[in-house]
């Protein structure tokens, strides 16, 4: 009000102004309350990557998937490849693009998921937390592979996937390409079902580059060793 004063504002002006002011600060306070919603273990930007540093990810890919459209066609998208090469970089870049764009979004670690969904499951509470696991327009799915699933697991994995197919997208990341899959679950039949539903209508992207972290380490090497 002082400035629409001391700038001589109309009263339209001020009404603008007003109302402009108010619908940034929800539209920012939305998108930080879903940013910590998401839980996020570190914020990256697509933009921040090094696409020349990467050159089997083909950035034309990375720019379409940037539209969203997987999203608002409940498409699926997967990282694979070893690691430091970028996957969960750009796995949180595309949640933070989603965010930004007014999708709810969810984060998870792979083990940290699957010990939940099997306590959900050992109380009786696979149903509720499952329906809670729907909810965000994006879920990313982060480090299938590290730790292998028990039987328990792989059902209440693939329990996930079905109620999410076609309905909602997700994102999945993993060090081991989808031929180890049925080692990560101990049972090629129900790493067949999954996979069949996750790639059904899917981006996969098969990095097959050098770590990142270890480009800085060797600089560092370089470094150290010239300074001996
Ligand atoms: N091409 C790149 N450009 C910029 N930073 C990168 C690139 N690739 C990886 N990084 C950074 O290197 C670190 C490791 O990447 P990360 O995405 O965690 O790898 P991954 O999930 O494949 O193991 C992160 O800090 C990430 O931001
Ligand atoms: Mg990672």
């Amino acid at each position: 009000m002082e400035q629409a004063i001391s700038d001589h504002f109309s009263p339209l002006e001020t009404i603008g102004f007003l109302s402009e002011k108010e619908w940034k600060t929800r539209v920012s306070s939305t998108i930080s309350t879903r940013m910590k919603h998401a839980r996020f273990p570190v914020k990256k930007r697509v933009d921040d990557f090094n696409f020349p540093f990467q050159p089997t990810i083909d950035p034309t890919v990375i720019r379409d998937l940037m539209t969203l459209r997987f999203i608002q066609q409940s498409e699926n998208v997967v990282f694979l490849g070893p690691p430091g090469v970028g996957k969960t970089h750009l796995a949180i870049g595309l949640g933070v693009a989603a965010i930004e764009a007014g999708f709810p979004v969810l984060f998870i670690n792979a083990s940290v998921l699957i010990e939940r969904l099997k306590d959900a499951y050992r109380q009786d509470q696979l149903d509720r937390y499952l329906k809670k696991l729907v909810k965000p327009k994006l879920l990313i799915i982060d480090e299938i592979g590290y730790l292998p699933f028990d039987s328990a697991a792989a059902y209440c994995f693939f329990q996930l996937i079905s109620r999410r197919y076609e309905r909602v997208s997700t994102i999945f990341t993993s060090n081991k390409s989808f031929g180890d899959w049925g080692e990560i679950f101990q049972d090629h039949v129900i790493a067949a079902a999954i996979l069949d539903r996750m790639l059904h209508h899917c981006t996969t992207l098969n990095i097959r580059g050098e770590s990142y972290r270890m480009k800085d380490r060797k600089k560092h090497d370089v470094l150290s060793i010239q300074q001996i």
